[in-house]
């Protein structure tokens, strides 16, 4: 399948809790007992690579030491979050071996979409587990532990349901896997139905009992480098740090739509808590200033083929090896992924997700203005 095509990622995490290590004994850190995610790659801890391995190193380099489903060196965000919240990382919904559901799952398949896909995985590169089948399966899991009664092995106690936190963090594959081909205007076009059926599934989720809700913003793609290789652009629309204008001004009317339908939702379910998470704003300035924030490379991919600016090549996507001209060359990583904020030209690298995820956790990117975890 087209890899270098599939087009999801981000995620946030945090270290709210880094000096106080009662979090880590579970609990002090965050008021939340369990963590249900939704999403695409950018908070996918392994659900893509269970239902179609496998994954290939040298994803999970930095933290893992082996590919660990994550479309990342090391982890993302989410896993940063749920460490934070004293949870373990979230096993994948779709992972029969080794999975445990006591505390949460996640729903994220790399490459989703939240609208129902029109195309397949082994034609476009496209998840078939968009938010409508995660919102189902998460039913599903919610059901099984209904029926089992308590008595349900890896499943999660009844109580957690109303007082687990729900994120979700999709959006950005509907938004650029027609930015090519139908370009821009045409695709903001359809980023109304999107934030819907985002809107829709924090309603479905309240029906089955959810309260607790954080949702994220999409991050400017503008910046990628491998939208900076692919999409088509003109040498003036470039901003003075190296990014789209273009691009990254359709994602600003997205998050905005995203952020208006939120407030209509919050209207409507009055004891519910929505929270737009602002990760557009911490991820922009991790691409403007990397070296503000100890890193050096902002639009560079570490891991990656061709070198140059944007070290990213669609035909040789990080991992794989193609011959190009009579010669087989490999899209190798880089030495230093802690340098970096894009991993593989797409997904941000397990340092900026670090922090990505503190920002998110510390409650100065969320509106309305919330704290992870207790002061
Ligand atoms: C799929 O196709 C239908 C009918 O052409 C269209 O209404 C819908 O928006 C498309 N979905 C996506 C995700 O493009
Ligand atoms: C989101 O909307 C609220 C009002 O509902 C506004 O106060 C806030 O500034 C908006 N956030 C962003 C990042 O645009």
């Amino acid at each position: 399948m087209g890899t270098a095509r599939l087009l999801l990622l981000l995620a946030a995490a945090a270290l709210c809790c880094a000096s106080a290590s009662p979090a880590a004994k579970g609990g002090s850190c965050s008021k939340f007992p369990a963590l249900f995610n939704f999403g695409d790659s950018n908070s996918d801890t392994g659900g893509f690579w269970a239902a179609f391995p496998a994954q290939r190193g040298p994803f999970g380099m930095t933290y893992f030491g082996k590919p660990a489903g994550r479309a990342s060196d090391g982890r993302l965000a989410i896993d940063f979050i749920a460490q934070a919240m004293g949870l373990p990382l979230l096993s994948p919904y779709l992972q029969s071996i080794g999975s445990d559901f006591r505390r949460g799952a996640n729903f994220a398949t790399l490459a989703s979409t939240a609208l129902l896909p029109n195309t397949s995985v082994f034609v476009a590169g496209i998840s078939p587990f968009s938010l409508a089948i995660q919102l189902n399966q998460m039913k599903e899991l919610r059901d099984r532990a209904i029926s089992s009664d308590g008595n349900n092995g890896q499943l999660p106690p009844l109580d957690i349901f109303g007082h687990a936190l729900y994120t979700i963090d999709i959006g950005q594959n509907d938004f650029t896997s027609n930015l090519g081909s139908l370009g821009v205007e045409t695709v903001k076009q359809s980023l109304p139905s999107v934030v819907n059926q985002i809107s829709w599934t924090i309603q479905d989720l309240y029906n089955i009992g959810a309260r607790n809700f954080m949702v994220f913003n999409m991050a400017p793609i503008g910046c990628y480098p491998a939208f900076l290789t692919e999409l088509p652009h003109s040498s003036n629309d470039l901003d003075e740090f190296g990014c789209m204008t273009t691009y990254n001004s359709g994602v600003v009317y997205y998050n905005e739509l995203l952020n208006n339908s939120l407030a209509e939702v919050r209207k409507k379910l009055h004891d519910a808590s929505i929270v737009y998470v602002d990760k557009h704003t911490v991820t922009l300035e991790l691409f403007r200033h990397p070296d503000a924030h100890g890193l050096e490379y902002g639009t560079k991919a570490c891991c990656g083929y061709g070198g140059g600016a944007y070290n990213f090549n669609q035909n040789v996507y990080c991992g794989n090896s193609k011959t190009v001209n009579g010669q087989t060359v490999t899209a190798t990583a880089c030495g230093d992924p802690q340098n970096y904020v894009s991993w593989d030209g797409i997904h941000a690298t397990e340092a900026a997700n670090k922090i990505i995820a503190s920002a998110v956790i510390s409650g100065s990117y969320s509106y309305p203005p919330s704290k992870l975890c207790s002061p």
